[in-house]
């Protein structure tokens, strides 16, 4: 049996443009390239897949809207909307030669997602990491080094979940204490020990989140410096969140003081439309190693490729640590690559230790993996196998 990971059986149900599909895959778990016109339905496949994750998946959707649509579905009718139907993704993936069946979905169209493992359900999404692990870049992704912090801190925070289990729950916490400190300051409402109370939860959790991304980065100096080949640069990250920063400096212990200190300095301005730093407005930048060059100054080919080494070192890394390769969705895979970097990064994904899948406009861009790939044509969200030589 293959010890590479990767998923043998994708059943899909009211996922977006899909009623139902199954896909049967080949159980030596070569990549799988789906190509077809705009609007085929490839990158909905893409997005199904990075729901067997905890999260919100590759385009951070509302479960609602991922509900399949018909096209009157959602006209109002006698001022009640029409409820989505329920959806849901299971897969047959193996991991450590065993094969385990995932699936998750919507239980009553709500925003909320229930987890199946082997049959039982299981509440807590991050369940599903110790039998399926994935990553993705997406186009939204080419432009990353130049836009909006927001983008590259989720970026950030997927390459750190996919080390540590806790991450997107300590995440989610933040985020909700925020909210309550923020809605207490904005209504002035400056009740001290309410106050306090948040605070020291903010301080706790934020710490734990800056320092899990350090601790990641650091993990994967190693392979980050290991060009893919001579052809892809490597990547240099550096973070540049204030608690990431301090915590290179400071323990742990005079980090939270410090920042415990701040947030009590700065209720007065934030009550007043200020901001405040922390781990919610962390970011990082991306060195190109080989011309010493601030990757959002380096030409939008080799953004691609700085993407991909950094992609490829967080598998290496995972790789070595875990014994367990996580599988690699690349959204319109080949875009802004020349011909030779193509075939070069094909020549390593079929070599990794799991299933890669990977979407394009035209079969014939994928012909250099003939022989060596699963190609499907994807026309009107309806698959087939095509036997490309
Ligand atoms: N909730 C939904 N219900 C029904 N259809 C949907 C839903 N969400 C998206 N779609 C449709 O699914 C279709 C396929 O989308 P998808 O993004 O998979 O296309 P694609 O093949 O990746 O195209 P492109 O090459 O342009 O990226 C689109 O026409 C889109 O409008
Ligand atoms: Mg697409």
């Amino acid at each position: 049996m293959s010890l590479k990971s990767g998923i043998h059986q994708l059943r899909l149900t009211n996922f977006r443009s899909y009623s139902f599909l199954n896909m049967d895959l080949s159980s030596s778990f070569e990549p799988v390239i789906l190509t077809g016109h705009n609007g085929a339905g490839k990158t909905n496949i893409l997005e199904a897949i990075s729901f067997l994750t905890p999260g919100k998946g590759l385009r951070s959707a509302r479960l609602s809207d991922v509900s399949k649509r018909d096209s009157d579905s959602f006209l109002i009718e006698k001022d009640v909307k029409v409820l989505p139907a329920r959806w849901g993704v299971s897969a047959k993936v193996q991991s450590f030669g065993n094969e385990t069946q995932i699936g998750t979905g919507t239980v009553d169209g709500s925003e909320r997602r229930q987890v199946r493992i082997d049959g039982k359900n299981t509440s807590k999404q991050s369940d599903l990491s110790r039998y399926f692990k994935c990553l993705w870049l997406t186009p939204a992704q080419d432009r990353l080094f130049c836009g909006d912090p927001q983008s590259r801190r989720r970026f950030l925070d997927r390459l750190v979940q996919a080390f540590d289990e806790m991450h997107a729950q300590r995440l989610s916490e933040y985020n909700t204490i925020f909210k309550q400190w923020s809605c207490l300051l904005r209504e002035g409402r400056f009740d001290d020990r309410w106050l306090s109370g948040l605070e020291e939860q903010l301080v706790a959790v934020g710490v734990a989140i800056a320092a899990s991304r350090l601790d990641v980065i650091d993990r994967m100096k190693a392979h980050l410096s290991q060009p893919v080949s001579e052809v892809f640069p490597t990547a240099e990250i550096i973070l540049t969140g204030t608690l990431e920063q301090e915590l290179l400096e400071k323990s742990a212990i005079q980090v939270e003081e410090s920042f415990l200190d701040k947030l009590k300095r700065s209720r007065k301005i934030y009550a007043d439309g200020g901001s405040i730093s922390g781990p919610h407005t962390a970011d990082f930048k991306v060195i190109h190693s080989q011309k010493r060059m601030d990757a959002s100054l380096c030409s939008t080919g080799e953004q691609k490729a700085l993407l991909l080494s950094i992609i490829l070192a967080e598998m290496n890394t995972q790789m070595q640590e875990q014994g367990l390769c996580p599988l690699l969705l690349l959204d319109e895979a080949i875009a802004h690559l020349d011909v030779r970097r193509r075939h070069i990064l094909f020549d390593v994904l079929v070599d990794l230790p799991a299933q890669v899948w990977m979407t394009g406009i035209e079969t014939e861009s994928f012909n250099y993996l003939g022989g060596r790939a699963q190609f499907f044509d994807v026309q009107e969200s309806n698959l087939s196998l095509q036997n490309v030589a």
